[in-house]
């Protein structure tokens, strides 16, 4: 299927005026909406359909305990701010669905007895669903603001107690305090950043 280019207003909506969000207005994220979020993230390519990223879905008071001590401390009033804090996280084990989710052939020996392989696409394909994530934040008209600062090992500890599972990055998602938005940091240009072959 071939699709038209978005309009114009999808377009701001989605990149020329989205914005990085760093605090949140009260306003609750619907139900429907939060299941909708992850319904259009798992959407996203993926290598083998492999689909690696585990997704916690932090919404209660009691979460975002178990969160902050992780934090550091300009993230806080972020986390505390948002109605909704999700960990990115990837399953070292992602293989063990293969079978089921890729029908191509059969691939889940390539990460069998292979951690190291298995790590790298794990990562990789599982930070792309995060992005997948926050894209699919906007496009339902919310704001995320991910976050790197914090400790990794202290959140694994407090929400993946086997071991297979590590956490990647935080986003928040909520609808944007215009206090917390900062202006936009200037990007590089075309000729910087991309090489023409
Ligand atoms: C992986 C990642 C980690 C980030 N970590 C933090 C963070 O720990 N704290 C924070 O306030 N902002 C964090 N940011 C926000 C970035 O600084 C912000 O997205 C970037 O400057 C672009 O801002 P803009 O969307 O307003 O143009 C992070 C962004 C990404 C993608």
């Amino acid at each position: 299927m071939e699709f038209a280019p978005l309009n114009e207003q999808a377009l701001r909506q989605l990149f020329t005026e989205a914005h990085t969000a760093h605090a949140f207005l009260s306003r609750p994220i619907a139900e429907s909406t939060v299941r909708q979020l992850y319904e259009m993230a798992c959407l996203g390519p993926t290598a083998f359909n492999a689909q690696p990223a585990r997704f916690v879905f932090i919404r209660t008071e009691a979460g975002k305990e178990r969160l902050i001590p992780a934090l550091s401390p300009g993230n806080v009033p972020q986390v505390q701010s948002a109605p909704l804090t999700v960990i990115v996280a990837y399953d070292l084990d992602f293989h063990q669905h293969l079978p089921r989710v890729f029908k191509g052939y059969d691939a889940k020996p390539i990460y069998e007895n292979a951690p190291e392989l298995a790590e790298s696409v794990a990562f990789r394909n599982g930070t792309l669903q995060g992005a997948y994530l926050l894209m699919a934040a906007r496009a339902l008209g919310l704001s995320a603001g991910p976050m790197s600062g914090f400790d990794v090992g202290k959140v694994d500890q407090a929400f993946f107690h086997e071991g297979r599972i590590r956490t990647n990055f935080l986003m928040n998602v909520g609808y944007p305090d215009p206090a917390g938005m900062f202006p936009r940091n200037e990007r590089l240009g075309f000729a910087e950043a991309v090489t023409l072959a």
